[in-house]
């Protein structure tokens, strides 16, 4: 039996901002699952918002905090990987390269299919996972694309909750015996543009060079002329 309570609804704000209330309430605990068919207010990060019309995947897993706060960072790179490794079980038509971009988007095909938001009370994390599955916003920064459109088969929604459950529940496992490491070298095999030239737009400014490496503790490590930058949070352009 799984290990994961799923409480579906057909529509929320946010699948996050109610997972955050519940804890306020003290109406829900580790290992639960909020799933939402469409968000009203969807979030995405830095202050976005995350278009969220029926069809596709949102939902927010809840997990009790098991390290510091900022280990608990690492948690987006575990969730990166769960969302790889369950999409690489579907059948596609067509040619599908799937590669992570740092700190924890989903690329299809060069074009954003899928997105990771951490959020906290400090207690608790909220994992909050957006997929698309048969649409995507056409006017995003990044652009963005969705699966069907790319070739996969028709995808079930809670097929998809499924398996990224499952990859993440072992990975998250190997977490807590082993530490970042592992997941760390699962993320950055497929990293996104590794030693190439990246742009990275930081809150005061916007930083160029070679993306050379995800540390220990999952910063970007950017060569820019000739010096070694560490990044904690940014956005690749
Ligand atoms: C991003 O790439 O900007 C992160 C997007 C995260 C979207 C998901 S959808 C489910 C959960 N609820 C939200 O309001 N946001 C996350």
């Amino acid at each position: 039996m799984s290990k994961f309570q799923i409480y579906h609804h057909p529509s929320l704000p946010s699948t996050n901002s109610f997972a955050l209330e519940q804890i306020k309430n003290h109406q829900i605990n580790h290992n639960h699952v909020i799933i939402a068919d469409a968000q009203t207010g969807g979030k995405g990060r830095m202050g976005r918002n995350w278009v969220s019309p029926m069809g596709n995947l949102y939902f927010s897993l809840v997990l009790k905090s098991p390290k510091t706060i900022a280990q608990n960072g690492e948690i987006s790179f575990i969730a990166s990987v769960a969302v790889k490794d369950s999409l690489r079980e579907f059948d596609v038509s067509g040619s599908s390269e799937i590669k992570l971009k740092w700190p924890n988007d989903i690329l299809l095909n060069g074009k954003k299919v899928s997105g990771i938001l951490l959020e906290s009370d400090g207690e608790f994390i909220v994992v909050g996972v957006g997929i698309n599955i048969n649409s995507n916003p056409d006017n995003t920064s990044y652009p963005a694309t969705n699966l069907e459109n790319e070739g996969f088969a028709r995808i079930d929604k809670m097929e998809l909750l499924n398996k990224f459950l499952n990859h993440f529940e072992n990975l998250y496992q190997e977490w807590l015996s082993f530490g970042f490491l592992p997941i760390r070298n699962l993320w950055i095999k497929d990293a996104f543009n590794l030693n190439k030239q990246i742009n990275v737009n930081l809150p005061n400014q916007s930083l160029t060079g070679i993306f050379k490496d995800l540390d220990k503790n999952g910063n970007l490590v950017l060569n820019a002329d000739g010096q070694e930058i560490l990044i904690s949070s940014g956005e690749i352009l």
